[in-house]
């Protein structure tokens, strides 16, 4: 494989679906979906990939029954204590997107430990989006442009992408160059909204704990067959010999 991206953006869908065709309990799929991420974490590594940004909880899964959520919760927190050292073995920095403050006391100690300790790696970066919503996203970036404005900062007429840029999440790595989603849905699901500008999608029907190293191969190989013009004509990539720069 000649292009590999430098991150990869995954919406883990289809573990509820892939326990239901088993006559298993929606939270088994969840279960199994936790290795799936380790699994997927290493294929990155592999392959050479910079940063991987999974969806974990959107700001919409609140919606979902009492029980499933807070079984969602305890297995973050399980699951958080469980990898972090070897998360940290391997060289993986690990980072929370998302409006954390709203989650378990015991979870948010947990995300900051496991920040901390792995702060200086740099072998990966591992964002995990959790109660995380690209709209969320752009109004707290907004928000914090305002903020600037009012102190005088900033002038109205100066506000631009690049500044809005800077305040919003995943600023401190490339922009995901690689989208997948499994479980068969075509949608974003209120993702990265502002950072997927222009990123590939790429959907499979695997559901999340189906998807092994071949997949992520596949996946990645897809992007590697496609010529990204960002706006430009194919004549001009052709010619300048930066196909996919
Ligand atoms: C994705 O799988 C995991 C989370 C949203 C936490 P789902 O739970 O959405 O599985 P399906 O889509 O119902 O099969
Ligand atoms: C998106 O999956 C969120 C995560 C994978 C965490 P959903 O299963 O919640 O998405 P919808 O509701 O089908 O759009
Ligand atoms: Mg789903």
């Amino acid at each position: 494989m000649d292009r590999i991206p430098k991150h990869i953006a995954i919406v883990m869908d289809g573990n509820g679906r892939w326990a239901k065709r088993q006559n298993r309990p929606r939270f088994w799929g969840h279960k199994r979906g936790v290795e799936r991420v380790r699994s997927t974490v290493e294929g990155c590594i592999d392959l050479g990939v910079e940063a991987l940004t999974l969806f974990a909880f959107s700001t919409e899964n609140w919606k979902r029954p009492e029980e499933e959520v807070s079984y969602l919760m305890g297995l973050f927190i399980s699951s958080l204590k469980r990898e972090v050292k070897r998360l940290h073995r391997n060289g993986i920095r690990l980072k929370i997107i998302g409006e954390v403050s709203r989650f378990p006391e015991q979870l948010q100690e947990a995300i900051v430990e496991a920040e901390v300790l792995t702060q200086n790696n740099s072998k990966l970066l591992l964002n995990v989006a959790a109660n995380y919503g690209g709209r969320w996203d752009i109004a707290v970036a907004t928000k914090q442009l305002c903020q600037d404005v009012a102190d005088g900062k900033l002038r109205p007429d100066e506000v631009t992408p690049e500044k809005l840029q800077q305040k919003i999440s995943l600023n401190d790595c490339p922009e995901p160059d690689l989208f997948i989603r499994t479980g068969g849905e075509q949608r974003i699901s209120n993702f990265l909204l502002w950072q997927m500008a222009y990123c590939e999608l790429y959907f499979t029907d695997l559901y999340w704990p189906e998807f092994d190293r071949a997949a992520l191969d596949m996946a990645v190989q897809s992007f590697g067959d496609r010529q990204r013009r960002f706006g430009r004509t194919g004549d001009q990539l052709t010619k300048e010999g930066n196909e996919g720069a």
